[in-house]
């Protein structure tokens, strides 16, 4: 999704900002460019890599010491250059001649209102050059501009609708950068000989600066060389703390690995054991002071999440409900927060988010929260993020930085801090007795060794994407805890290969999906050997009989055999409800080597952003 940089220095900035835009680039993006004060605005913009920006940067020479960037990810307006950020205004007065106007914007988010302002601005004499929502930002703060542009900004935002990060400059004011978010992510940096930075994340500035400022909702800040000031959503001088954040580099080492996905997939070992790193005891503290308070008041979890992280709420609530005996709901976040729901305030509000700035994950508990709900606890993966922000509680994955769109090491660290809460609520409702606890801990500390186990079938799986590679279509199958399993290898699979893939709950397929089974259809089953197995086997059965071709992950005891369109993985020695970290990791490894082989740009998958932070 988009991602901002921008920096106020009396050296040339530009290699610091196309820096940033390259540690951005993991979140997705299809155009990028950069801005600069020198003498004016000048900017080069791309469609292609930011490597190509670099490249038109290097022949055009583009250099100044202040300066914006930006990737963009299209929403309003094709991916075109013209639609690439930075805009420049184009006032009534700029008209004769070709010159960019006085004002330079890079926008993240959404405006809603954005039509009725392009209509205005136009009646006003605004030229516009793009189809983007970002333009009329851009020139409704020249309009409003007379003389100093955090003026002008803060009088422009009030007239907007929606989600923003943006970031401006003028050309009359040459050695200044206003930022401000509402429902989008940025940070400001503070380097050395005063310089200043904001940033999307931290990591774009590492290396540069470690000395991070995180900006509220509603925040408006001022960058100049050796200060910067804050106000706050009512306009009130803010204190922000500046924080010292080990950024990790976006360009982390990929080792042995061709591509990011592979190597998170193999990091899920060592992710766990970081994840687990410090628990000696299932306790209700793991989850931040006062939970033993909140775990004893609740009656239900509610838990809200998008895509990969919504599986992993699908699974903790068999867990939920099966161990410690809570009511849990799971809902898609971008549904809670705009449906009528009946609210409990004994509900314990679980997030579950890998960036921790999902829009539609923050918008569902702030919903939440509007309703009463004030006991909430997040899962996230990124410790300074807005959801820990905003949540009372929170267990930190350890997952490390995840770069790959596809998510894969972030789910399964997710599973282990989700079956924790669940020892943890079951101990305190009086559900569990401590030894068990300690038995289920002692279980969750084998995973890094099975997890090693699975990475080993490797091969295998590589035997089964060859012949994935022609397919089209693909259905997964699972049941109880594995159906969700089997929903996130389908998400997997559509996700980087572009292969239509749907899950179901193997018991649902006769009500419908059976129609599509023929000997074209790659059916995909997950086998644990649990109280289900024999209902499985009649369902494979059914698949069978149809035509369709079997690939099963079958557990050691289940006696499934391969035979006449039967494929079968089997997985290593384990048991009890852990199982679905396991059998995610085949699912994985077949969706990364069937898009290797397809040639499909596997950590950057076509329309995708690693980090949705619009509606
Ligand atoms: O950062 P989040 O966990 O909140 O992101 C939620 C989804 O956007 C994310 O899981 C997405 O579905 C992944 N691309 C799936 O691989």
């Amino acid at each position: 999704m988009c991602g901002i940089v921008g920096a106020v220095a009396t050296r040339n900035i530009v290699p610091v900002l196309v820096q940033g835009l390259q540690r951005l680039e993991y979140r997705g993006y299809d155009s990028c460019g950069v801005a600069v004060w020198d003498q004016g605005l000048k900017r080069a913009r791309s469609t292609a890599r930011v490597a190509e920006l670099l490249a038109q940067i290097d022949q055009g020479a583009l250099a100044g010491s202040t300066g914006i960037a930006h990737t963009r990810w299209a929403t309003h307006g094709a991916p075109a250059v013209h639609n690439a950020h930075p805009h420049f205004s184009h006032g009534p007065g700029d008209h004769a001649s070709d010159r960019p106007g006085r004002i330079a914007l890079v926008h993240n988010g959404i405006i809603e209102n954005h039509e009725a302002l392009r209509a205005e601005l136009q009646g006003r004499g605004y030229r516009f050059s793009s189809q983007t929502d970002t333009e009329v930002i851009c020139h409704l703060v020249d309009s409003l501009y007379e003389g100093d542009l955090f003026d002008a900004v803060q009088a422009a935002l009030r007239r907007l609708h929606g989600a923003y990060a943006i970031a401006v400059f003028c050309k009359d004011e040459p050695h200044r950068v206003v930022g401000a978010r509402a429902g989008s992510p940025l940070i400001l940096g503070v380097g050395a000989e005063g310089e200043r930075y904001l940033a999307s994340d931290a990591m774009a500035l590492a290396g540069v600066t470690d000395q991070i400022v995180y900006l509220d909702e509603g925040d408006i800040a001022d960058l100049q060389l050796g200060r910067h000031w804050i106000v706050d959503k009512a306009g009130k001088p803010a204190e922000r703390p500046v924080k010292t954040v080990q950024a990790h580099s976006g360009a982390a080492e990929l080792g042995p690995y061709r591509h990011y996905m592979q190597k998170e997939i193999f990091e899920q070992p060592r992710a766990i054991a970081d994840t687990l790193e410090g628990v000696q005891a299932v306790v209700p503290e793991l989850f931040g002071d006062g939970a033993h308070r909140v775990f004893t008041e609740i009656d239900s979890v509610l838990v809200l999440a998008c895509g990969t992280s919504y599986y992993a709420g699908c699974t903790a609530k068999y867990w939920l409900e099966g161990i410690a005996k809570i009511p849990t709901q799971v809902e898609i976040a971008s549904e809670y927060r705009y449906r009528d729901s009946v609210p409990n305030p004994r509900t314990l509000v679980v997030t579950i988010s890998q960036s921790g700035e999902t829009a539609d994950t923050l918008a569902a508990l702030r919903h939440a929260r509007s309703l009463g709900m004030e006991h909430t606890l997040t899962v996230c993966n990124v410790s300074t993020s807005a959801m820990v922000r905003e949540c009372k509680l929170a267990y930190i994955t350890r997952a490390g930085a995840e770069i790959g769109v596809a998510s894969t090491k972030a789910f399964t660290t997710q599973l282990a801090a989700l079956f924790l809460l669940t020892l943890a609520l079951a101990t305190t409702k009086g559900r569990m007795d401590e030894d068990a606890a300690a038995t289920h801990l002692q279980a969750m500390r084998h995973l890094p060794a099975a997890l090693s186990a699975v990475l080993a079938l490797e091969p295998q799986v590589i035997g089964w994407a060859e012949q994935f590679v022609p397919r089209e279509n693909a259905l997964f199958l699972g049941r109880g805890l594995h159906w969700p399993i089997a929903m996130e290898g389908a998400l997997k699979l559509k996700e980087i290969t572009y292969i239509h893939a749907e899950a179901y709950a193997a018991g649902e397929l006769k009500h419908g999906p059976l129609a599509l089974v023929t000997s074209a259809m790659p059916v995909v089953t997950v086998a644990p050997n649990d109280a289900l197995l024999e209902k499985l086997k009649s369902n494979m059965q059914e698949v069978r009989a149809r035509g369709g071709v079997l690939y099963v992950l079958a557990d050691a005891d289940t006696r499934i055999e391969s035979e006449d369109g039967i494929h079968v993985i089997r997985m290593p020695e384990h048991s009890g409800p852990l199982s679905p970290l396991l059998h995610v990791v085949p699912l994985q490894l077949l969706a990364y080597h069937t898009a290797v082989a397809r040639g499909t740009d596997v950590d950057k998958p076509r329309n995708l952003a690693k980090s949705v932070t619009v509606e």
